[in-house]
C-alpha cells in the first residue's frame, strides 16, 4: 500500500521555465520512494524555477502510447520573453489530490472532457508519502479525527480519496514547495481568510527549537509552520469579546477534514491549564477546552488534532466554513490567559460514496425552491448525514 499525493499543474497559458542553481541543503525529512515530474506538452526535460527537474511527456514511459493521436500540445507564443516564473506563479493552478494505490503498484490518471468540451493539463506531479500521515484507520488510535456535526461512521480509509483545498501556514509566511519536509507541499499564509480586520497578533519568538514527536513526525509540517503562529492579542478584555475567526469556501455537500497544527511557543505559556480555548468548526463547537501545552506535553512540542465536518448541500455551488477561536475561561480553576493559539491549517475534501471529488464547475444556476434529488428522497432524520461510506467494515 503507497499513499500518493498528486499534483495538477494547469495554468491557462504555458510558459517555458528557466532554470536557476539549486541550493546545497540539508536533506528534508521525507524522502518519497516514488518522485515523478511530468511536463505536459513537451519532448524534452526541462527544470523549473525551484530546482526540480520536469520530464517532457512526449515520449515519456508514463504516457500512453497513443498520446500524439489523442491529445495535441500547445504552446503559449515565446515572444512573451519578459514572462520569468512570476506570473506563472500566479497564474497556476496547483490541484492536488491524495489517493491509496493498494497492492495495485499502479495509477491511471485519465482526463475525460464533457461533450463539446476540452481537457487540459501542464503538469503532473506525484509524490509518494507516508502511509499514515492524513487518514488512519478511525479505531486504530485515539489520534483519530473527531466528529464535528455528523454521526461517526467507520469508512475505509483504503478507498477515500482526499482533495487538499487549503494549506496555510498561520501567522507565518508562505513556504514553497521545495522547502516542505520533503512532500513538495505549499504553505500560504493565512491573512486572505481571515474574517474582518481582527487579525490578532503573530508572536516570533527567536530561536525556538521544535520538539518533534512519535505523534508528530518531523515529516508533519515544516518547523516554519510550528515556530509562527497566530494569537489572540495582548488585551484579554478584548480576546474575551471576538473570535479569531478564518473562513474557507467549501462545495457543499462534502465531508471535509481539517487538521490543525499547534505549537506553543510562546514564552510565558508552560503549563497545563494556563491558556484554554474553545474551537468552533462550521459554528459547532469541535472542541470545548483546547489546551496544547497538555495535548503536546510542553512548550515547543508540535500537535495537530484532526476534525471531520460535514458541509450540506443546504445551498447550491459554495458556501462558507467557518473557523473560529474563543477564550475559554470557564473552567475550575480559571485558566490564566484569554488567549488562543493556532499555527497552521490544513483542509481536505473527502469523496463522495460513489468516489466523486468535484464540485461543480461552473457554478450550477439552480433555481432557490429546486432541491436536490438525492436529498430529497432521504428521510428527515437522515437530511444532516451524509451517506457517508458505503463500505461499512464490519
Ligand atoms: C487497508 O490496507 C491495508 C494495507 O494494504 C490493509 O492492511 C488493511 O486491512 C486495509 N483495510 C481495510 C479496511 O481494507
Ligand atoms: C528525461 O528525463 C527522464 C527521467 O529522468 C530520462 O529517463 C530521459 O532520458 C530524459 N530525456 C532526455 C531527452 O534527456
Ligand atoms: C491502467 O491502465 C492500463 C492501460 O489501460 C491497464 O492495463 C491497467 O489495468 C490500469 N490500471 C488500473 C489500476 O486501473
Ligand atoms: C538559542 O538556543 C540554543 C539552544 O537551546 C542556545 O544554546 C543559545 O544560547 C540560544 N541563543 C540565544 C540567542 O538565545
Ligand atoms: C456561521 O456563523 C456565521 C456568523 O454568525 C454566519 O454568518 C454563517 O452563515 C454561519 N454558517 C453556517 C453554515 O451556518
Ligand atoms: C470514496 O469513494 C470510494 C469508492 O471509490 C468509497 O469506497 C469510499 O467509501 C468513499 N469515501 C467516502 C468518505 O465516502
Amino acid at each position: 500500500m503507497a499513499m500518493l499525493l498528486i499534483a495538477l499543474h494547469l495554468c491557462t497559458t504555458f510558459h517555458l521555465l528557466v532554470s536557476l542553481p539549486i541550493t546545497a541543503k540539508t536533506p528534508p525529512p521525507y524522502t518519497p520512494t516514488d518522485y515523478f515530474l511530468l511536463n505536459c506538452g513537451l519532448s524534452s526535460n526541462s527544470t523549473s524555477p525551484d530546482g526540480r527537474h520536469w520530464e517532457g511527456d512526449s515520449n515519456s514511459k508514463f504516457s500512453p502510447h497513443n498520446i500524439h493521436t489523442t491529445s495535441s500540445t500547445y504552446e503559449a507564443s515565446r515572444q512573451d520573453s519578459s514572462i520569468s516564473e512570476v506570473p506563472y506563479m500566479t497564474a497556476l493552478v496547483v490541484k492536488e489530490f491524495i489517493v491509496n494505490v493498494l497492492n495495485s503498484h499502479h495509477l491511471n490518471v485519465t482526463f475525460i472532457p464533457f461533450s463539446s468540451s476540452y481537457a487540459f493539463i501542464n503538469g503532473i506531479e506525484i509524490v509518494s508519502m507516508p502511509n499514515n500521515l492524513y487518514l488512519r484507520d478511525q479505531d486504530s488510535d485515539e489520534s483519530a479525527a473527531t466528529f464535528v456535526n455528523f454521526q461517526p461512521l467507520v469508512c475505509s480509509v483504503n478507498t477515500t480519496a482526499l482533495e487538499t483545498m487549503y494549506r496555510l501556514n498561520v501567522g507565518g509566511q508562505a513556504i514553497p514547495g521545495v522547502e516542505d519536509t520533503g512532500m513538495f507541499r505549499t504553505w500560504k499564509n493565512d491573512e486572505d481568510y481571515i474574517y474582518g480586520r481582527a487579525l490578532g497578533t503573530t508572536p516570533h519568538p527567536l530561536n525556538v527549537t521544535i520538539k518533534y514527536s512519535r505523534d508528530t513526525p518531523v515529516y508533519t509540517a515544516p518547523k516554519l509552520v510550528y515556530s509562527t503562529s497566530r494569537t489572540m492579542g495582548a488585551y484579554p478584555k478584548i480576546n474575551l469579546n471576538y473570535k479569531l475567526t478564518w473562513i474557507f469556501q467549501v462545495d457543499t455537500g462534502f465531508i471535509y477534514l481539517v487538521r490543525l497544527h499547534f505549537c506553543e511557543t510562546q514564552l510565558e505559556v508552560t503549563k497545563v491549564n494556563q491558556q484554554v480555548f474553545r474551537i468552533f468548526i462550521c459554528n459547532q463547537t469541535a472542541e470545548e477546552a483546547a489546551d496544547v501545552i497538555q495535548w503536546s506535553g510542553g512548550s515547543g512540542i508540535p500537535v495537530y488534532k484532526d476534525y471531520l465536518v460535514w458541509v450540506p448541500k443546504k445551498i447550491q455551488g459554495k458556501q462558507d466554513l467557518w473557523l473560529a477561536l474563543h477564550p475559554n475561561k470557564d473552567l475550575n480553576p480559571k485558566p490564566e490567559f484569554a488567549d488562543a493559539i493556532l499555527n497552521g491549517v490544513e483542509i481536505f475534501k473527502l469523496n463522495q460514496s460513489e468516489g466523486n471529488l468535484a464540485g461543480p464547475n461552473p457554478e450550477l444556476v439552480v433555481g432557490p425552491t429546486s432541491g436536490f434529488p438525492e436529498e430529497e428522497t432521504e428521510n428527515k432524520n437522515q437530511v444532516n448525514f451524509p451517506r457517508l461510506c458505503s463500505l461499512l467494515e464490519p
